[in-house]
């Protein structure tokens, strides 16, 4: 998507993905990653995800990037924390207890910043993109974390009930943007269009959300 367009959505509250309580998935799963801590967890497109706060809890460091200054803000607000700033590679970078958000384009983010993650925790991020964002970003993934392991949380539909984002983006598909480097685990599926009025009201008739463990193929 044009990087407007997210940015619009953040301005016009139009944000429907984010969850007031942490993802149930990463709460039943993430142990399955086996990533001690203290280390850092990176979170691509994390908008204001409370999820960040349960991985904190947790004794890890967490680096985020985003795209709306908006969101980055009104998560170190939700978190009662006044970040340090600073300007970095074209980026602002907040900062603020056990979190660094990097605020831009993940595809432009230095290497620097990914040096010390040893896990990536993944919402949404390939339903955001487009058909060719989503092999960008996995290539992304594939060449800049190529040994971290990941827990993906995605969602597939029908897509021609509805236009993206979210796309949809079914295990078939994951499979062929990662499955070349990742041994892809899936951990659980579900139907979650229940919990989904704003998608049903664009015409979703049902809606599956599938948790993968990402390793590396050894
Ligand atoms: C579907 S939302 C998911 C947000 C978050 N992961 C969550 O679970 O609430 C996608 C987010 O990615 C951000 N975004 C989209 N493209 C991006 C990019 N290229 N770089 C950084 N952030 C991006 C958007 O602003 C939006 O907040």
């Amino acid at each position: 998507m044009e990087t407007s367009f997210w940015l619009e959505r953040w301005k016009n509250g139009e944000i429907g993905f984010h969850r007031d309580s942490f993802n149930p998935a990463l709460e039943a799963h993430w142990e399955k990653l086996e990533v001690e801590s203290p280390t850092t967890v990176f979170v691509p497109l994390c908008g204001k995800s409370r999820d960040m706060e349960w991985l904190a809890r947790r004794g890890y460091q967490v680096v985020g990037v985003e795209l709306s200054q908006l969101a980055i803000d009104a998560f170190m607000e939700s978190q009662q924390l006044k970040p340090v700033q600073r300007q970095q590679d074209g980026f602002i970078v907040k900062s603020a207890g056990p979190y660094e958000i990097w605020c831009g384009d993940l595809f432009a983010l230095p290497d620097q910043c990914m040096e010390s993650v040893s896990a990536v925790y993944d919402r949404a991020s390939l339903v955001a993109l487009p058909p060719h964002l989503q092999c960008q970003y996995a290539d992304w993934l594939k060449t800049k974390l190529p040994d971290t392991p990941a827990l993906i949380i995605s969602l597939a539909y029908n897509q021609s009930e509805m236009k993206g984002p979210p796309f949809s983006i079914p295990e078939v598909r994951v499979r062929e943007l990662l499955g070349d480097h990742y041994a892809l685990k899936i951990l659980a599926s579900d139907d979650v269009i229940d919990d989904n009025a704003a998608l049903i009201k664009r015409g979703l008739t049902g809606l599956h959300e599938t948790v993968y463990l990402a390793r590396r193929i050894s």
